[in-house]
C-alpha cells in the first residue's frame, strides 16, 4: 500500500501577544505512519496541534492546512472531527463528575427518540476498552480515577471517534510502563489500519520505539524532519536544544548531615476498602543534604507517603513522623508549609497553580510572607524575585505578569518548581518533578535540586524514571503494595535491583 498524504501544513504562523509561537512551520502526516514531533518546552508543538484540531480557528493563524489534498478552514473541533481528525490534548479535559462511559461518548450519546441509551453507552464503552486492552470499569466516575487512568480514558475517547488522523499530545506522561506498552501496541494496530498519528512526547525512547519520522521544532520553527531509522537520540536532542548536552547527572560531592525527617511505622488505612492499607509499616529517614529517591510502580503508595506527611491525606493513620526530633502531624498542607515543607506535585492543576494568576504571583504564592512587607504584597519585590527564577529556570514567558495559563505545559511545571524553591524549605518533596519537561530543562532542574541539597535541604523524590532516580539519589527506597520492599545506597542501586523490589509482592 502506498502511503498517502493525509495532512499537510504550509507556512503556518501563529502569534500571541508578545510571542510568535509558530513562525513559518511546515509539517505533514502520511497514512499508516507515526510522525513524532519533538522540541523544547514552548517550541510550539501544542499550538500547532490546536490549529490542526480547529481549537484555534481559521483566521487566527496564517498559512495553509490541507486534509487529503484539499485546503480546509476549520472553525471548531467539530469541523476537524468531521474531517477525520481526533486529538488527545496535553491537559486532560474530562468531566470529573461523569463516568468513564459518559465522558467517552459526551456529546455523541446514542439516543433513541431523544432518550440517551445508558446501557448502550456502557456496552459500547466496555467493548472499546476491551479492544484497546485497557482494564477499567466504564461506570466509574472519572474524578475517582488516578491521573494515569484518566489519561487512558482521554485516549479511549479519541480512539472512539474512529479517526483517520490521530493527534496525541503527551499521551503517556502519566502512564505506567505497562500501560505505555499497551498504548504503543494500540498505536501499532492503528498504523496497520492506515491511521496517521502525530505523537508529541518528551520521552525519546517512545519516539524511537514507534515513530517512522521525526520532526524537530525549535523556537516556533520546524528545523528538520528525519526518517527515524536515519537518526539517533543525540542528534535529535542537539537539534532540539541547539547545543550538545554533556552530563545530565553530574556527580556532586555533598556532606550529608544528621536526620531531618524520620518516619516510623507509618500505616494508613484505605479510605473506602476495609481491611486494606494504602501504606503499611513504612519507615525511613532523610538527612540534611541528602536526596532520597522513592521508586516503585504506579499505585505502590509512593505519592501517598508524601501526601500523608504533607497533611494532604485526611483520615486515620498510625506511626510517627519527626522533624528534627520533634514529633509532628500536619492537619493541612498549610501547616506543613509553615514548618518548612514544600511539595512539587505531579498534578500541577490540582495542587500547584492558579492558572488565572500571573507568573510572578504564582511563584510568590506559597511564600507570600517573604515578599510581603507589613502584610502588604509588594508588587515590585514580587516581580524581582519572579524574574530571578524565570532566568534561573529559563521559564519561557513574555514577562512575569503573563497569566500562567498561557504558558506551555512544561513551563507551567517550572513555575511550580520555582514557587516551592522560593519557600526555602527544610524538606523538599518532589513527585514526578520532570514530567512533561524537555531534556534541556531537565538538566537545569537536576542542577537546582542538587544545589538545594548541597545547601542542606533534605530532598525526597518520587519518580518513575529510573535513570533520574539512579542519577540523583544518595539512597533509594522501593515501594510495592504500600510497603517498603527494598532500600539501596547509591552504590548498590541498579535498575534490575529496583525493578525486582518493585514487583516483590508478598
Ligand atoms: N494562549 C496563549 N497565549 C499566549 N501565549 C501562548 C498561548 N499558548 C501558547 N503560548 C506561547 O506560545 C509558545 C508555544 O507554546 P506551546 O504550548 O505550543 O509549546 P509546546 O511546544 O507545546 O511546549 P511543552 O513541551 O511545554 O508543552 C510558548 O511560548 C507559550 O508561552
Ligand atoms: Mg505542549
Amino acid at each position: 500500500m502506498v502511503a498517502q498524504q493525509l495532512l499537510e501544513l504550509h507556512d503556518i504562523v501563529k502569534e500571541f501577544p508578545g510571542v510568535k509561537a509558530l513562525d513559518g512551520v511546515r509539517f505533514d502526516v502520511l497514512s499508516g505512519e507515526v510522525h513524532a514531533l519533538c522540541g523544547e518546552n514552548g517550541a510550539g508543538k501544542s499550538t500547532l496541534m490546536k490549529i490542526i484540531s480547529g481549537l484555534y480557528p481559521y483566521g487566527s493563524y496564517s498559512g495553509e492546512l490541507k486534509v487529503n489534498g484539499t485546503s480546509r478552514k476549520f472553525l471548531s473541533i467539530k469541523d476537524s472531527q468531521s474531517a477525520g481528525v481526533a486529538i488527545v490534548f496535553q491537559e486532560l479535559s474530562l468531566v470529573k463528575e461523569l463516568t468513564v462511559a459518559e465522558n467517552i461518548f459526551l456529546g455523541r450519546e446514542p439516543s433513541l427518540f431523544g432518550i440517551i441509551q445508558t446501557t448502550e453507552v456502557l456496552m459500547r464503552t466496555s467493548a472499546l476498552l476491551k479492544d484497546l486492552g485497557f482494564h477499567m470499569d466504564p461506570s466509574q466516575k472519572v474524578g475517582d480515577l488516578g491521573i494515569g487512568q484518566q489519561q487512558m480514558v482521554e485516549i479511549a475517547k479519541a480512539l472512539a471517534l474512529d479517526a483517520k488522523i490521530l493527534i496525541l499530545d503527551e499521551p503517556t506522561s502519566a502512564l505506567s510502563d505497562t500501560e505505555i506498552e499497551v498504548f504503543l501496541e494500540t498505536i501499532r494496530r492503528l498504523k496497520k489500519r492506515g491511521v496517521g498519528c502525530v505523537l508529541i512526547t518528551h520521552k525519546l525512547n517512545e519516539v524511537f520505539a514507534i515513530a517512522d519520522r521525526i520532526t524537530v521544532f525549535r523556537d516556533g520553527k520546524s528545523v528538520t524532519t528525519y526518517n527515524a531509522k536515519d537518526v539517533d537520540e543525540h542528534k535529535v536532542i542537539a537539534d532540539m536544544v541547539g547545543r550538545e548536552l554533556t552530563d545530565m547527572y553530574p556527580r556532586v560531592s555533598r556532606t550529608i548531615g544528621g536526620p531531618v525527617l524520620a518516619v516510623h511505622d507509618l500505616t494508613v488505612p484505605h479510605p473506602t476498602v476495609p481491611g486494606k492499607n494504602l501504606l503499611e509499616h513504612v519507615s525511613f529517614t532523610v538527612r540534611k543534604g541528602e536526596i532520597l529517591g522513592i521508586a516503585g510502580l504506579m499505585g505502590s503508595g509512593r505519592t501517598e507517603i508524601l501526601m500523608s506527611i504533607f497533611g494532604a491525606l485526611h483520615g486515620p493513620r498510625t506511626g510517627s513522623i519527626e522533624l528534627e526530633g520533634q514529633s509532628l502531624a500536619f492537619a493541612s498542607p498549610q501547616e506543613a508549609i509553615n514548618h518548612g515543607f514544600a511539595l512539587v506535585s505531579e498534578d500541577r492543576k490540582r495542587l500547584g497553580l492558579v492558572l488565572e494568576d500571573s507568573v510572578s504571583r504564582n511563584i510568590a504564592l506559597a511564600s507570600l510572607k517573604r515578599v510581603a512587607r507589613f502584610g502588604v504584597v509588594d508588587d515590585s519585590n514580587e516581580n524581582k524575585i519572579a524574574n530571578d527564577y524565570i532566568d534561573a529556570l529559563r521559564i519561557k514567558t513574555p514577562n512575569s505578569a503573563s497569566q500562567v495559563k498561557n504558558l506551555s505545559g512544561g513551563n507551567q511545571q517550572k513555575v511550580v518548581l520555582a514557587k516551592w524553591m522560593l519557600t526555602k524549605p527544610k524538606v523538599l518533596f518532589l513527585d514526578e518533578p520532570t514530567r512533561g519537561i524537555d531534556v534541556g530543562a531537565r538538566a537545569e532542574i537536576y542542577k537546582i535540586v542538587n544545589d538545594m541539597a548541597a545547601k542542606g535541604v533534605a530532598v525526597v523524590m518520587v519518580s518513575s524514571e529510573l535513570p533520574e532516580v539512579l542519577g540523583l539519589s544518595d539512597r533509594v527506597i522501593v515501594m510495592c503494595g504500600g510497603r517498603v520492599t527494598g532500600e539501596f545506597s547509591r552504590d548498590e542501586a541498579t535498575q534490575e535491583r529496583i525493578m525486582a523490589a518493585a514487583t516483590r509482592f508478598s
